[in-house]
């Protein structure tokens, strides 16, 4: 159905069709038998204590303001990661601001955190409760003078409706979030946080979503600062705001997040490091480039125990989970594994 429909939808403006996406799946009219696969066990997977049916989950940005998850589910998604929201509504960058890179399967973003904001959202959220496990991404609001309190009364008034709630410092079309990635502003950050949740007695699992344009001396401080936090995950990783050498699409010098295929080996590098120093205790959910069954393998076997795509739906539409836990399915039996846990980190 999506490969008939492709050549149409990609004649029209990125963003446009994307909109396109959301109001038709308002209508949630999808059956989920479509998109099951057979022996999905093999697949079964853990996040923060809780068992889901696969690690492949929807990235943050699709469902930016909480309007489709429960129609993400039924593709199949084991969890779904919706915002970034910010306290108040935001527009978002001047148009155009989403670009595609057919030639290289990759995108470029420039939009902005365009979000209804928290009211609309906590409504929407309480009208229409989660069927599965969801993860709700928070941000501050462009103009903010603020930051750190933006991402408190986020967290105060999403926290009973998500099953984790990530702390996006990492997206390159917000000015100076990247900053957080600093030692001395992230302690501050996640002291401030952590205090903030005791004295509300909040308890949810905190995820921290960072930018693959580190330096690699970075990456000990992060981690340090994680373990002393107890924050329960790591995504890695955002989208680039470099790499743009190999590139070919005539949009490739567009300002702005490099997400797909040139952001895999980015990321796994990045996650390869990361797991070698966070023994494990920490769980890494893998970003970047995961298209097929086996991109995801190779994710895993970097250090990652639960996946995230959004570039690769847009290119091969919502079949693409089937897909990819299919072809994932076959590679593990291939290799006489029993879970696909057993990979995680292996190739690190
Ligand atoms: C159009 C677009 C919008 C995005 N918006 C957000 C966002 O609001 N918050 C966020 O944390 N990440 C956002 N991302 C980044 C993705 O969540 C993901 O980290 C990145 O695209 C890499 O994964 P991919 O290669 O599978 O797309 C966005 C990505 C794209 C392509």
């Amino acid at each position: 159905m999506f490969s008939l429909l492709k050549p149409f939808i990609f004649k029209i403006d990125p963003e446009m069709a994307h909109d396109l996406a959301i109001k038709s799946l308002k209508y949630n009219f999808l059956p989920e038998e479509l998109f099951t696969v057979e022996n999905e066990s093999i697949l079964e997977s853990k996040i923060f204590d809780t068992k889901i049916k696969n690690p492949i989950g929807l990235a943050a940005g699709f469902d930016k303001s909480a309007e489709v998850y429960n129609s993400l589910f039924k593709f199949g998604f084991g969890f779904v990661e919706v915002g970034t929201i910010t306290p108040k509504e935001q527009l978002g960058n001047p148009k155009p601001r989403v670009f595609r890179l057919e030639d290289d399967r990759a995108l470029i973003n420039r939009l902005g955190f365009n979000n209804d904001g928290l009211e609309k959202v906590t409504q929407r959220l309480q009208k229409n409760s989660p069927t599965n496990f969801l993860g709700i991404n928070i941000g501050p609001n462009r103009d903010s003078n603020n930051k750190t309190e933006d991402y408190l009364k986020c967290i105060k008034e999403i926290y009973n409706f998500a099953n984790y709630i990530t702390i996006n410092i990492s997206s390159p079309n917000t000015p100076g979030l990247r900053d957080f990635h600093n030692k001395n502003t992230l302690k501050q950050l996640l002291k401030n946080i952590t205090e903030f949740t005791k004295k509300n007695r909040i308890q949810k699992p905190l995820v921290l979503k960072i930018s693959p344009d580190i330096a690699f001396n970075e990456i000990g401080n992060i981690i340090e600062l994680v373990k002393a936090f107890n924050i329960s995950g790591i995504i890695i990783s955002n989208t680039t705001d470099k790499n743009r050498e190999n590139l070919t699409g005539k949009f490739k010098n567009e300002p702005g997040g490099l997400s797909g295929e040139p952001l895999a080996k980015i990321s796994n590098d990045l996650i390869k490091k990361f797991f070698k120093e966070i023994k494990g205790e920490v769980t890494i959910i893998g970003v970047g480039g995961v298209n097929s069954g086996l991109t995801a393998y190779e994710k895993i076997k970097a250090g990652a125990s639960l996946l995230q795509l959004y570039t690769g739906m847009v290119y091969e539409g919502p079949g693409i989970v089937k897909k990819i836990k299919s072809e994932l399915i076959d590679i593990l039996k291939k290799e006489k594994i029993k879970n696909v846990s057993e990979i995680v980190g292996v190739g690190s």
